[in-house]
């Protein structure tokens, strides 16, 4: 684990028996010194430090959220630790498909027994699935046992909460509706050394009509550029090689900022950053990609031969009913021109299958697209309908068994696809950042190409967080065995 900005503020320092100071990110500093202070107490009554665990239910900001507070309880003083030992479980939850939400229930539901026989236990409860107010509602009544409730935008004043929950004993519930305030400069744990997650911007402004997002991650706002230079800069000096540009919509990045600025003028800034050597960024709406950001992309050396870019469907029809602002055709002149700038890129998407009113020829059209564009991946989801979106109250809402057939038919379809656009690397020798150990073959580390595609090579864990040539010799589907090359061999 590693711990990302060097704090400079010595938390034994501040008095914690003076009010806490009103600013940020001072006021969380103070917070987790009196939680730090509990903490001491907790060992001499126990014998030893408190354990957490910070469990992650959803996306990649949701994962980078957690690494946020995994660094506020380090800060603290917890020990992590597995879910079955830790004396604090915190879920970060999803709630973009309802499956998410039953899994956190069941979940809950589990821990219930375990809380009775060791009532000092805490449970915190924070993510997506909190800004919903009927999930608040039906925790406060059917969960008692849960300590903390909160949500999306407060998620930064965690120490502020936990503190409040340690010396209340009762259960304390903050969950806001909205916010325009960026907190900065709180700690952070990051679960690989040599790649980082790092926001770009907060929330979403694009109310596509089957997606629950906007309504629980509040409305679109970016970070400075120099905040997030500054801590490129920050990850770069601590060992970090790759970093994950991250946003519900990068391509709209910096539209309201006191001084507007576009998401490719950002990747050119970041590009400059020396030390730094791969740049990704998730995700892109096709609607807002930039004839400026696919030049860009195609003079860099740094940004990555890879773009995840949601079609969601290949129907005009549905399109329109989905408020995604494309048509089929757009969507299929912008992935040729990306082709043309970037001859080697690697492209991913999402789709829904069985949005209300999709027929059989609109499906059609959806498997046409994705003949057409030949992804290299695509993630496929049963349209699940959220309380509170415009589709949600559509007519026509699909028969299950007929969104079940689609599904099939589409993963298939896509499977074979991927399966051939993959294979097209054989042979070839390519530079592979390694990653871990393979999970696989203990003998084998894990590694990761610029187009994303993951390759499993005899090596050793001293490989971790390095560049190594790969000779691609054999594709597995979506992934390759290969074996290590000469270096400076690579294309
Ligand atoms: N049902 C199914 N899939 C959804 N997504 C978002 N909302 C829904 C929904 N209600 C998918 C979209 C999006 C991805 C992150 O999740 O494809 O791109
Ligand atoms: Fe949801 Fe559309 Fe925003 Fe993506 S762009 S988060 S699908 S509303």
């Amino acid at each position: 684990m590693y711990q990302e900005i060097d704090l400079e503020i010595d938390l034994d320092k501040i008095d914690i028996h003076a009010e806490p100071p009103i600013e940020e990110p001072a006021r969380q500093y103070y917070f987790m010194a009196k939680c730090r202070k509990w903490v001491k107490g907790f060992e001499q009554r126990n014998g030893h430090l408190p354990k957490s665990c910070v469990l992650n239910f959803g996306c990649q900001m949701n994962a980078r959220d957690s690494e946020k507070l995994r660094g506020i309880l380090r800060e603290i003083g917890y020990i992590e630790t597995a879910e079955d030992e830790a004396d604090f479980v915190i879920y970060n939850t999803c709630t973009v498909r309802e499956n998410a939400n039953t899994r956190v229930y069941g979940r809950l539901g589990q821990l219930k027994p375990r809380k009775k026989k060791n009532p000092h236990m805490m449970i915190g409860l924070c993510g997506c699935m909190m800004q919903e107010p009927e999930v608040v509602e039906k925790l406060k009544k059917s969960y008692r046992f849960v300590d903390i409730i909160f949500g999306t935008h407060n998620i930064y004043k965690f120490a502020e909460l936990l503190s409040t929950r340690l010396e209340s004993e009762r259960m304390v519930v903050d969950i806001w509706k909205d916010t325009d305030k960026i907190v900065e400069n709180l700690p952070n744990q990051r679960k690989y050394g040599f790649k980082s997650g790092i926001n770009i911007m907060f929330g979403c402004n694009n109310f596509c009509s089957y997606c629950i997002v906007p309504y629980v991650r509040g409305r679109e706002r970016s970070r400075a550029p120099q905040e997030i230079i500054g801590e490129i800069k920050r990850l770069v000096a601590d060992g970090v090689s790759e970093v994950m540009l991250l946003g519900q919509n990068v391509n709209s990045y910096g539209k309201t900022l006191n001084t507007p600025m576009t998401f490719a003028k950002l990747l050119q800034e970041i590009e400059k950053v020396d030390g730094l050597q791969r740049i990704r960024f998730m995700t892109s709406h096709p609607k807002d990609l930039s004839d400026e950001l696919i030049e860009v992309m195609g003079n860099s050396k740094k940004i990555c031969k890879h773009l995840h870019l949601p079609v969601q469907s290949g129907s005009t029809d549905i399109l329109t009913k989905m408020n995604r602002r494309y048509t089929k055709e757009q969507y299929l002149s912008l992935v040729e021109k990306i082709r043309k700038a970037v001859p080697d890129i690697s492209l991913t998407t999402d789709i829904i299958v069985g949005f209300p009113g999709e027929t059989e020829a609109d499906f059609e059209e959806t498997l046409d697209v994705v003949r057409k564009v030949q992804y290299d991946s695509a993630f496929t989801f049963i349209y699940s309908k959220r309380t509170g979106t415009p589709a949600a109250v559509m007519e026509n809402q699909v028969p299950e068994e007929v969104i079940k057939n689609r599904f099939d038919r589409l993963l298939k379809e896509v499977q074979t696809i991927a399966a051939k656009a993959c294979a097209v690397h054989e042979g070839t020798v390519k530079e592979v950042l390694v990653e871990d150990i393979c999970d696989h073959d203990p003998k084998m580390v894990t590694g990761r190409l610029s187009n994303n595609l993951l390759v499993h090579f005899y090596g050793g864990k001293e490989l971790i967080g390095t560049y190594v040539d790969v000779l691609l010799k054999e594709c597995r589907g979506f992934y390759y065995i290969g074996e290590m090359a000469e270096a400076g061999k690579a294309s």
